[in-house]
């Protein structure tokens, strides 16, 4: 069929390791025709880099509080059902003891754009947890700062910074965020970041209100530009106390063909199967695995603060202890197929 062209063209094209056209790719992204060939080379390319390897990172999620309004997300400012906490220094200290015993190396500290959180506070909090675990990599997720701030978090041992561009649509970008946040901005901070020296992880969610083809296409051409070492995607998830509320999921199909789709584009990058991967599907995660992933993030927070960081609805591993959810993580990557390292899994070209 005519029509199929540019799909069968884009698959040819990307299992040669040669650059698609827009089309092609737009092509590949709209048909589930190649899902199992794209899942296969995925798999193998992953393989041939990384063996069946999947790193792990402990994820600390220290506050929902947040300035920032974005309209998809459920710790937005505007949610004023969200129940808000921060974790003190000395709790968050206590989750990376509790995460270095079960193996962990590498600590990402999420939160929402916490004002409270000062640099002198990230500071010192960042070198804490450096100097009580030098051979750790710390990570962190807490949005839009300056370069200035990005530095003084680096000076003090950060190495890793993770930061989803959302969407590299601008006119996409708007309809997602307050007109207080900007395309430009999100995209500053990821170069400043990667001026710095960090290890930078870029991303987006899948089905996003109002996301198009076109705009995936936009996103995927973002990442080859920005060329991350890290890259993010999950399924949107809606939630009641949003803007979005009642807008459609993102679906678990396209997650992971573009998941396959961006192994097969970057086989070095770190992927992970996604918290919100596995809160679509039972099985999400695994899927994402065999689909390209090599990453999973469970959840090191204190049980009593995990329902409060709800991103999304029906979020997974909220219930569980730190050493549960890694070893259910553990079963899980295992029955797919991997196994897990915990090595500080340093994997920079
Ligand atoms: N559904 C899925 N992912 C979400 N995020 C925020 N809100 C949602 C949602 N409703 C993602 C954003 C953010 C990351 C921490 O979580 O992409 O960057
Ligand atoms: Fe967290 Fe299964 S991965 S409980």
């Amino acid at each position: 069929m005519a029509e199929n062209r540019p799909a069968e063209t884009g698959f040819e094209k990307l299992i040669g390791k040669q650059p698609l056209t827009d089309e092609e790719l737009a092509a590949l992204l709209d048909t589930a025709d190649y899902d199992d060939r794209l899942f296969a080379e995925a798999d193998l390319v992953r393989r041939q880099v990384y063996g069946d390897a999947v790193f792990v990172r402990g994820l600390i999620e220290f506050t929902n509080y947040c300035k920032n309004d974005c309209y998809y997300c459920g710790i937005r400012a505007g949610n004023s059902h969200a129940n808000r906490y921060r974790l003190t220094e000395e709790e968050i200290l206590s989750c990376c003891r509790e995460g270095y015993a079960l193996g962990f190396r590498t600590f990402v500290l999420q939160g929402g754009e916490d004002p409270y959180f000062t640099t002198e506070r990230i500071c010192s909090l960042v070198a804490a947890i450096h100097t009580a675990f030098p051979d750790c990599a710390i990570t962190l997720s807490i949005g839009e700062k300056t370069k200035a701030d990005y530095q003084a978090y680096f000076d003090a041992g950060a190495r890793r910074y993770l930061l989803r561009h959302e969407t590299a649509d601008p006119a996409h970008y708007e309809k997602l965020h307050p007109a207080s946040m900007s395309l430009a901005n999100r995209k500053r901070c990821l170069y400043d970041l990667k001026e710095i020296g960090y290890q930078v992880g870029a991303g987006f969610m899948v089905g996003s209100p109002y996301q198009t083809t076109d705009q995936l296409v936009c996103d995927i051409r973002f990442l080859q530009a920005l060329s991350p070492d890290m890259i993010g995607i999950g399924p949107y998830i809606s939630h009641a106390q949003t803007t979005f509320a009642g807008q459609p999921n993102g679906s678990l199909a396209l997650t992971l063909r573009l998941l396959a789709i961006l192994r097969l584009l970057f086989p070095y990058v770190l992927l992970p199967a996604t918290t919100a991967l596995g809160t679509i599907a039972p099985n999400g995660r695994e899927l994402g695995l065999k689909a390209g992933a090599n990453v999973v993030m469970p959840n090191l927070s204190p049980v009593r603060v995990r329902k409060k960081y709800e991103l999304y609805e029906n979020k997974i591993c909220t219930g569980e202890e730190s050493a549960q959810c890694r070893s259910c993580l553990e079963q899980r990557v295992k029955a797919a197929g991997y196994h897990i390292v915990t090595d500080i899994g340093d994997v920079r070209r």
